[in-house]
Order: structure tokens, then C-alpha cells, then sequence
């Protein structure tokens, strides 16, 4: 395969806070060359846990070198709990060791956890300092790089504590996701199929032809299913930045999803599986509504099943404690629970849902 030529770059039109999303296979070795034209300084912080670092550290640290930066690396124990104010306060701490200046550059190597943190950290650190990511999970690739949102976790709940903050550029090399655990790529793909409801009948029936090939890690598959998520995301981030209306369709399925992930203490299901069992509580609530037909719903279904996905929300998770993280959802405004509800494949609309409707979607046989 020509790599140049299968490399895509997906632009994010920010005005000033513009930047590309370069996808592509063995693009690690080129990180160097293509960060330079980017930033100031030749003074480089790698932000990366051991797992990733051991494995993609090394590749990563020469290209820099290769390009002349001075690299110094930051690491940080791997794990959600870890995505705190508290290592953010240690990674400020060995910035300051380190004389870190506002032209110097800090690069997420990681998964979503490293890089919210990092880019949180970026954000904060002496007002702002230039970010890349380099996203090493599917979720990251397709989700959590692309954007600019960033945060930490307080005890209270989740990304509680964070801001908007572009990254100079992403990088994603679908190589890495190679090593990724299989639970996790499955996870990342719940995330991609979220938007192919979301995009269209075109992407979801590219998805429902190629998800064998996405399961066995198909290079050309993975570049164009992250390019077309990246792409239909800057899209959306280009004309609601900071989340005020149109960024809220990107939570289909992440309602009722969040609810599990929260009533089962976030230890049980990753962030995709939760998501996965939302869909299909939404697309239930949709049928029952009458804005989309049997057919959309049992499609949620299939897909996500061959996927590798859980679809029925476990009946040992208690639907009380579930029904009271919903209520406890930042995003309710009024009795009703806001939910991104779906009047065709690729027709997302916001609407509000009664509790007894989500309690009627999340039983298991219907
Ligand atoms: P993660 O970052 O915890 O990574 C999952 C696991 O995979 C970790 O153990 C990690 O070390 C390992 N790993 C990462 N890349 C690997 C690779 N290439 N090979 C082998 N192992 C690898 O989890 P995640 O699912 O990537 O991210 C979850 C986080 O993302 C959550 O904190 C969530 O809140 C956040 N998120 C943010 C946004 C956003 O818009 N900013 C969107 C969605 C999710
Ligand atoms: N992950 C949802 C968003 O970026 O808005």
C-alpha cells in the first residue's frame, strides 16, 4: 500500500485555532517533521503511561529528536483515577523542574485519559502552551482528540473540571491500534457506530459490509472509518465549539450510557459498552414514539451484536440506581430527561423523555 497515499487530512476551521487531523499507517516516525513547522520551540513534553510508552515512546522520542527537538518525558500511572487534579498538579510540578515555557509543545501520547489530562494541563499550565495529540486508542482516534475538550475527573463525577483547548494537531497512526486490548477496540468502535447513525445510510452500511475487517484491524478500513468520524466531528465542532446546540447529538446513546457507567461505579463496563446498550435503549424509545420502525431499531441491534457490543441492559444492574444517575444528569433541565432521539438513520433530533418511558426501554424483552 502507498502510505502517502493513503494518509488523509481532515482540517478543523477554527479561525485561529484551526488545525488538521492527519490519519493515516506509519505515521509516528514522521511526527517530528510534521510538528515543526507547527511550533516555536524545539523543547518537546511527552505525556504517556508505561503501557503506551513502552510500546510507542521510543518511535515517538527519535522522530522528535530526528527533528531536532530536546524531548523530555512525563509519565503518569495508567488508569481513569489518574485523569485528576492531583496529577495534573505534578505534571505542573515537573514542567516548572523542567523551565517550561510557553513556546515549548506537550504531546498526549494515549488514550482519552492521557489525553483530556494532558490537554488539560496544556490548557492551564502558564495560560495556555502548544498541545498535539497523538490518540492510541479507537475512542481517542474518533472521539476524545478531535474537539478540544479537556478535563479531569473530581470525585463528585466525571470531566467535571476542564475547558475548551485546540490541539495544534492530531496524529493518528492506525497502527498502534494493533497492540490495543480487544474489549478496548470493540469500545472505540461503539463510538464509530454511534456516528454512523448519526452520519447517514451510507456509512452504516459501510460499516455493517467491513466490521469483520474493523475486528481483524483492516489498515485501509481503519483509516477511512476514523477519517469519516473525524470529518462528520469537525464538522460539527466547526459550528458549535463550546456545546451549545448542534455539538449534543454527538451523545446519542451517552444518556441512558453515562447512567450505567455511573450506577455500575464506572468498573464494569467501559465507556463504549455502556454507550452500546444506550443506543438500543434510544433507538427503543424512538420505536415506541413512532419516529423511526422496527427495522432502524433491530439494526441498532445487529450491528453492535456482530460487533462484539452488549446490547440488553443486565437485569442484575438495578434500573432504580440507574434511573437515579439519570436524574442526577447535568444536562436535565426540566422533568423531562434530554435525549438525542433518532427520526431516521442519519437524523438526529434533541427531544425530552419522560422517566417511565426510559424505564419502559431499559427492560430486557420487548
Ligand atoms: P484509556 O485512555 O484509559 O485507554 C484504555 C486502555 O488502553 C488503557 O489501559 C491504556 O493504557 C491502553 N492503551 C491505550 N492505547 C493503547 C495501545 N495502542 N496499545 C495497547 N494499549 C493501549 O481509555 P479511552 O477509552 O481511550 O478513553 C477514555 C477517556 O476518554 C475517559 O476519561 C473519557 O472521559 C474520555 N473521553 C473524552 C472525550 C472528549 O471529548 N474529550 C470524549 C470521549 C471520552
Ligand atoms: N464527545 C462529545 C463531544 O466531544 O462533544
Amino acid at each position: 500500500m502507498d502510505n502517502k497515499l493513503n494518509q488523509k487530512t481532515v482540517k478543523v476551521s477554527l479561525g485561529g485555532r484551526s488545525y488538521n487531523i492527519i490519519i493515516g499507517s506509519k505515521l509516528l516516525d514522521k511526527l517530528g517533521q510534521k510538528i515543526k513547522p507547527l511550533v516555536l520551540s524545539r523543547r518537546a513534553f511527552i505525556v504517556s503511561n508505561p503501557i503506551v510508552f513502552d510500546l510507542y515512546g521510543n518511535k515517538v522520542s527519535q522522530s522528535l529528536k530526528k527533528a531536532g527537538f530536546e524531548v523530555n518525558l512525563l509519565m503518569v500511572p495508567d488508569g481513569e483515577k489518574y485523569k485528576s487534579l492531583e496529577t495534573s498538579y505534578k505534571l505542573y510540578n515537573q514542567l516548572i523542574e523542567h523551565n517550561a515555557g510557553r513556546f515549548d509543545v506537550v504531546i498526549a501520547l494515549g488514550g482519552g485519559v492521557i489525553g483530556d489530562l494532558t490537554g488539560f494541563v496544556a490548557a492551564t499550565y502558564m495560560r495556555g502552551i502548544p498541545f498535539i495529540q497523538i490518540p492510541t486508542t479507537l475512542l481517542a482516534q474518533v472521539d476524545s482528540s478531535v474537539g478540544g475538550k479537556v478535563a479531569v475527573n473530581h470525585f463528585k463525577a466525571k470531566n467535571l473540571i476542564g475547558c475548551f483547548y485546540q490541539p495544534k494537531l492530531v496524529l493518528i497512526d492506525v497502527d498502534v491500534l494493533q497492540t490495543l486490548p480487544e474489549r478496548e477496540l470493540k469500545s472505540g468502535l461503539a463510538e464509530v457506530i454511534k456516528c454512523g447513525f448519526l452520519i447517514g445510510e451510507d456509512f452504516i452500511s459501510f460499516l455493517e459490509e467491513h466490521i469483520e475487517d474493523i475486528l481483524m484491524m483492516n489498515t485501509e478500513i481503519l483509516i477511512e472509518i476514523v477519517q469519516r468520524c473525524c470529518e462528520f466531528k469537525a464538522r460539527i465542532v466547526e459550528v458549535d465549539e463550546r456545546d451549545f446546540g448542534k455539538r449534543a447529538i454527538l451523545n446519542y446513546g451517552h444518556t441512558i450510557g453515562h447512567a450505567i457507567e455511573a450506577s455500575s461505579g464506572y468498573k464494569k463496563y467501559r465507556h463504549g459498552e455502556a454507550i452500546a446498550m444506550g443506543m438500543v435503549c434510544a433507538a427503543k424509545i424512538a420505536q415506541r414514539r413512532g419516529l423511526i420502525p422496527e427495522s432502524i431499531m433491530s439494526q441498532h441491534e445487529d450491528i453492535l451484536k456482530r460487533a462484539g457490543l452488549p446490547i440488553i441492559v443486565p437485569s442484575l444492574l438495578d434500573t432504580k440506581d440507574v434511573m437515579k444517575h439519570l436524574l442526577l444528569d447535568k444536562k436535565k433541565r426540566d422533568e423531562n430527561h434530554t435525549f438525542v432521539l433518532l427520526k431516521g438513520i442519519g437524523e438526529p433530533i434533541i427531544e425530552g423523555v419522560a422517566s417511565d418511558d426510559i424505564l419502559e426501554s431499559l427492560k430486557p424483552c420487548q
